[in-house]
């Protein structure tokens, strides 16, 4: 379908994201496709700093310095998208619905304003294709239970986090061919090889 397509793995807390994203990368390395790898916030060296400014359980920044911060941790992934962008395939931990979820759903920032700071600084990059993980509120504490080390966006409340996956799912129905939701409910080595399947019909 594309040869080198941006895939973007998103969902709440202890959704199984990110395990899923190792999962798929180990699958690329093995078949000897090229791939990088990136996540968000973070990814980069001065967008791994903003992480740590923005998840510091020490800091309370209100919701408009959140959402900035997140775009800046984007801003200086951008020069490495664009550098890779239709080179090699483009794997993301958490993108744009991430910032549409949590800040607009889950905190309630202008959705207008969070749109065309970051359509600005995507300059028309696209995401081809989207898995988003969705988990219940008992196997989500399960998984936060079991982390050594809680950051500040782990720490909401359980209706926080049901808006923002509710946000997710909206989101993925307005566009609904380029989303896959995965059920980690569900078993997971059912959920890795669904995932697996479509990456082959992503990269064929
Ligand atoms: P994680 O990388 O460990 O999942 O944690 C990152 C946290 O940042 C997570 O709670 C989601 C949050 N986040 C936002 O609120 N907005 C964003 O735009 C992004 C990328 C992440």
């Amino acid at each position: 379908m594309y040869k080198n397509p941006v895939i973007v793995f998103e969902g709440i807390e202890g959704s199984g994201k990110t395990y899923h994203l190792k999962c798929v990368s180990a699958y690329l390395k093995k078949k000897k496709i090229d791939f990088i790898k990136l996540r968000e916030p973070g990814g980069s060296k001065n967008s791994e700093k903003i992480r740590k400014l923005i998840l510091n359980n020490k800091i309370n920044f209100n919701k408009n310095t959140d959402l900035l911060l997140y775009l800046a941790a984007r801003s200086e992934n951008i020069a490495i998208i664009k550098k890779n962008y239709n080179k090699k395939v483009i794997l993301i931990d958490r993108f744009i619905d991430s910032t549409i979820a949590y800040q607009h759903y889950g905190l309630g920032v202008n959705l207008k304003i969070l749109k065309t700071i970051n359509n600005y600084l995507l300059m028309g990059l696209k995401i081809n294709f989207t898995f988003l993980n969705i988990v219940n509120k008992k196997n989500m504490k399960k998984r936060l239970n079991k982390r050594k080390n809680l950051n500040r966006y782990d720490k909401f409340s359980d209706s926080f986090y049901k808006k923002v996956q509710n946000g997710f799912l909206k989101i993925s129905f307005k566009n609904k061919k380029k989303y896959l939701i995965i059920d980690s409910n569900k078993d997971i080595d059912l959920n890795k090889n669904k995932i697996i399947k479509k990456i082959d019909q992503l990269i064929r």
